[in-house]
């Protein structure tokens, strides 16, 4: 039985209600975080509460938790959901305002918190002599101009995504105006004359708390990486593409469009990378 926490109390998550005019039920008016836990370990916390921080700020909404407090309940949270490898979702909306209006409640209402754990499936990371790789598509990024904002209100997303499966693919590599932004739920690197480059953070793509280790991981290890645009056919001619989110991790692309992706397997660079990632992630959860 998974337990949610809500509001201060902890039950069973199908017992968990909110009300209908609960913001984030009508207007998307929320945002949240997914923050993998591994042997029980949070990974990277203090990276995910800060662009919590941000997202709330950016919405002007005040963030309900201190961050010892929000510490302690992902403790109790993963506590009562028998620890190991967890992922955990949390989202804060505006509240349950007495009427729907756009504007913000005047006087403010008490934001609602909800925060509840998911298994996750073993990251192709985990194993890079044997992942099979992920396919991809490209997709018009459709979406709004302030995507660096973690908010709830994912339509955009959820019907680029629903597009990349109808199609076979299980992610959508978004394009706006020739430049790749993200995917449709990650961010993505590809590697061109052996030099691995990301898109830039700016308001286009959500700053990545796998995306910025990734960066960081090829620093420490010497591996170039330029932190630049990339075109739709720079995207499209190269030797490899990866995809990273805290769910998923470090994942190869090998089918772009219906075309190999270099020559349709996972890179060399991308089981180098891989085996980075799971060493780092060991290092500091004890992960397996
Ligand atoms: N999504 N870009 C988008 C649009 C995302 O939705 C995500 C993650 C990322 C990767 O961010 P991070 O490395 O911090 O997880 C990039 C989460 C996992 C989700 O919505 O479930």
């Amino acid at each position: 039985m998974s337990i949610a926490y809500l509001n201060g109390d902890y039950l069973p998550q199908d017992e968990a209600r909110i009300s209908p005019m609960d913001r984030g039920f009508l207007f998307g008016d929320g945002v949240y975080e997914v923050i993998p836990v591994y042997q029980g370990v949070p990974f990277r916390l203090e990276e995910h509460l800060q662009r919590l921080a941000n997202s709330l700020a950016a919405i002007e909404l005040d963030n309900p938790l201190s961050d010892d407090a929000w510490c302690e309940l992902f403790e109790r949270l993963i506590e009562k959901n028998g620890g190991g490898n967890l992922g955990i979702y949390l989202q804060v909306t505006r509240g349950t305002a007495p009427k729907r209006d756009h504007a913000f409640p005047s006087p403010a209402v008490p934001g609602t918190v909800f925060a509840f754990t998911s298994p996750v499936a073993t990251p192709a990371a985990d194993s890079p002599d044997t992942a099979e790789g992920a396919v991809a598509i490209t997709l018009d990024d459709i979406r709004w101009s302030r995507c660096d904002i973690k908010s709830t209100a994912l339509l955009a997303n959820v019907m680029l995504k629903q597009q990349a499966i109808a199609s076979g693919a299980s992610e959508a590599i978004l394009v706006r105006d020739g430049f790749a932004t993200e995917g449709s739920a990650s961010n993505f690197f590809i590697v061109e004359g052996g030099v691995v480059l990301t898109p830039p953070k700016s308001h286009l793509i959500l700053p990545g708390v796998t995306r910025d280790l990734v960066v960081d991981l090829c620093h420490q290890h010497n591996v170039p990486i330029k932190e630049t645009e990339v075109t739709e056919g720079q995207l499209k001619a190269a030797e490899e593409i990866w995809l990273s989110s805290s769910t998923r991790e470090l994942v190869p692309v090998v089918t772009l469009n219906g075309h190999a992706v270099g020559d349709g397997h996972p890179g060399p660079l991308w089981k180098t990378m891989a085996r980075h990632y799971v060493d780092f992630k060991r290092r500091l959860c004890g992960a397996s």
